[in-house]
């Protein structure tokens, strides 16, 4: 068994057609794949030409000088400006462009002229504190209109934000605000989660008082009104200035490389890494998958993407690719069972939302608190469901499918990452006929492939590395003030092919018989059991497969004989498996992985936990669990919501 290719063992039959009547009225057409297959560059002009240029381009790329990509580079636009005034000058401006839910109960409907309107005020309010071109603004708040509109002022004036998800700590924020030297943060007083308001303000107060900054103001909106302590010097009240801000102000067109974000992302080890998106390019693909993939009607959808600002898929699929073009959509401040467990499915049922997109781990623990609660609430308004985030195990695909889709809404699993920007492989709604578990085919304009340790092409019915071919135009342009990181993160493991380096992107895959792409998790994700490589995410569905299970972690375990050993970490579903023991039930589940998968992925142990250790954006940490299995000390658990559940489990596990 070569030790080079990662055994995919976990054969998924099901398969689902699109529907006629879908595939007939849909935007993306099979003819998308042919038109970017025989001039790529010229089929991404084409998606660019669906922004409005101040300063048309003529070059489309520049990879003279790689890993520095330049898309569009002599042209020149205004990403706000595409997002708000150019909807508003269609004649589109009483559409709604934002039905906000607050966490409490309390909402609001913006339209795309009243959003226009607060950002040109946010803008000016911004530049009077000295924000110009180039300028760093950290943006810390709550899932509340103020974080679209403090976003879109930024890009307005060409500045570059830096948005820090608000379940992050003080420590986090400093990091970020030194790291990126920003001049302004934008935060609130607090946000609403779980029924009870959070301080934000207090934690930017903790921040600054430890960084080495530069920062002159936080400007702070008044949301939780909980009390905050008050700098004079430093401080000001958002609604104070917009309130006495002109709703005049004139986009100027940067150039297509200006930066537009830096959005830092964990990584496995060592500090964050400032991602830097730029303008442009970032903006054609944002737009384009989120029509193509997501089906975009926006005259008539109502479309839901529930990740928050905070995350890129925030950015990308909340803020710029809807807004670009001109969608409806909902944002939810609060969590999902806030006040009640239905939370979710209230809210799709009161605005009609027509295609909603969210992660595994929100649709697997909604498997676990049982399909009553979605049942219970009109969903019929749903035709188009997405997943991001991670592979989606088969099993909460198909429940996705059944009980929030009602057995009728395509399914999109779209590959992508921070770095990516955008959407890299997906099936396409009414084109693909899609397999659970599969993100599939990349999307056109794109090229991946699954390569081995030595840069071959794996082949069909195997597995390896997963590199994209070809740059694209949302792209990572750098590591934010660490070029030679960016270098070797991405860019070194296969730098010799003969067009220029690939693009690496940290995930094994496997390329079934088809050619469809099945990811298998992060390439550490990946252990090695007597000599064959085994995804965790395959056990992880296997076991979830077995009715008396909700949720599962793998990790592997070093173990004497094997090399690695799988050891398991599992919810069951409180009804399913209320009559077993946990001796019981973690001998079937033994038993049953190995009926699916084979005796090879076998897991050594099963522990039956209540919870499992996850990252505040819903990723297992199997570092952790892999600390536990291994009996060591437990690292870093600085990004973990809840550090209680690491001593529960050693607990139950020993
Ligand atoms: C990593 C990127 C993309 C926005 C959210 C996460 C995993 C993401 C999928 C998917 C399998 C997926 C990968 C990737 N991932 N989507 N559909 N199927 N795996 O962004 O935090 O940058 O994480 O998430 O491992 O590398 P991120």
């Amino acid at each position: 068994m070569s030790t080079t290719s990662i055994d995919s063992l976990l054969h998924e039959i099901r398969r689902f057609a699109p529907d006629p009547a879908f595939s007939a009225a849909a935007v993306a057409q099979p003819e998308l794949y042919d038109r970017a297959r025989a001039d790529r560059l010229g089929f991404w002009a084409e998606q660019a030409r669906a922004l409005d240029w101040t300063t048309p381009f003529t070059e489309t790329l520049d990879w003279s000088n790689p890993p520095v990509a330049r898309w569009f580079g002599d042209g020149a636009l205004n990403v706000a400006y595409n997002c708000l005034d150019r909807h508003v000058e269609a004649g589109n401006g009483d559409r709604v462009a934002i039905h906000w839910e607050g966490e409490p109960g309390d909402s609001r409907s913006i339209t795309y002229a009243e959003l226009t309107r607060e950002v040109k005020k946010a803008a000016n309010v911004l530049a009077g504190l000295g924000v110009g071109q180039g300028d760093r603004v950290a943006i810390y708040l709550p899932l509340i209109p103020e974080a679209v509109i403090a976003m879109l002022a930024v890009a307005r004036l060409g500045a570059i934000h830096s948005v820090i998800f608000g379940g992050f700590s003080a420590e986090s924020i400093r990091a970020r605000v030194e790291d990126a030297d920003a001049k302004l943060v934008i935060t609130a007083d607090g946000g609403w989660r779980k029924g009870k308001v959070f301080p934000l303000k207090h934690a930017v107060d903790t921040a600054l008082a430890a960084a080495e900054t530069s920062v002159e103001h936080v400007l702070v909106v008044r949301r939780g009104e909980n009390d905050v302590e008050w700098d004079d010097a430093r401080d000001l009240w958002w609604h104070e200035q917009m309130a006495s801000a002109s709703e005049e102000h004139e986009a100027q067109g940067f150039e297509a490389e200006n930066p537009l974000f830096i959005l830092y992302t964990s990584g496995t080890t060592g500090k964050p890494k400032g991602i830097l998106h730029t303008s442009g390019g970032y903006l054609t693909q944002a737009a384009y998958t989120h029509r193509a993939v997501f089906d975009l009607k926006p005259e008539t959808d109502v479309y839901w993407c529930t990740a928050d600002v905070g995350w890129i898929t925030g950015h990308s699929y909340v803020v710029y690719g809807p807004l670009a073009n001109g969608a409806t959509q909902v944002l939810y401040e609060g969590t999902p069972e806030t006040p009640h467990p239905g939370r979710w499915w209230e809210i799709i049922e009161k605005y009609k939302v027509s295609i909603f997109y969210t992660a595994p781990t929100a649709i697997r623990s909604f498997m676990k608190a049982g399909r009553e609660i979605p049942l219970a609430h009109d969903l019929s308004s749903l035709r188009l469901l997405g997943s991001v985030g991670e592979p989606i195990n088969p099993e909460a695909w198909v429940w996705y499918r059944e009980i929030i889709g009602g057995g009728t809404t395509p399914i999109v699993d779209t590959w992508w990452q921070t770095e990516t920007g955008a959407i890299m492989i997906s099936a396409l709604p009414g084109v693909t006929t899609t397999k659970p578990g599969s993100a599939q085919v990349p999307i056109p304009g794109i090229s991946v492939d699954v390569l081995d340790e030595d840069g071959s092409h794996v082949g069909l019915d195997s597995g390896g590395l997963l590199v994209v071919t070809e740059p694209w135009p949302s792209m990572l342009r750098g590591i934010w003030g660490d070029p030679e990181r960016f270098a070797e993160t991405y860019w070194s493991k296969f730098a010799d092919a003969p067009n220029g380096p690939l693009y690496f992107a940290g995930d094994g895959a496997h390329l079934d018989v088809d050619g469809d792409v099945w990811l298998l998790g992060r390439v550490d994700d990946v252990m090695n059991v007597s000599g064959h490589r085994l995804s965790t995410m395959e056990i992880e569905s296997a076991l979830v497969s077995h009715p008396i299970v909700a949720e599962a972690a793998v990790v592997g375990a070093s173990d004497e004989t094997t090399g690695q050993a799988v050891v398991a970490y599992v919810i069951l579903r409180s009804k399913k498996a209320k009559s077993v023991t946990a001796a019981e039930a973690s001998q079937m589940l033994r038993a049953h992985v190995a009926e699916q998968i084979g005796a090879i992925a076998r897991p050594r142990e099963v522990f039956i936990v209540t919870e499992l250790p996850k990252t505040r954006s819903g990723k297992i940490m199997r570092r952790l669990l892999r600390d536990i299995a291994e009996g060591r000390e437990i690292g870093d658990t600085t990004t973990l919501t809840d550090t209680t559940v690491v001593t529960v489990i050693r607990e139950t596990s020993r």
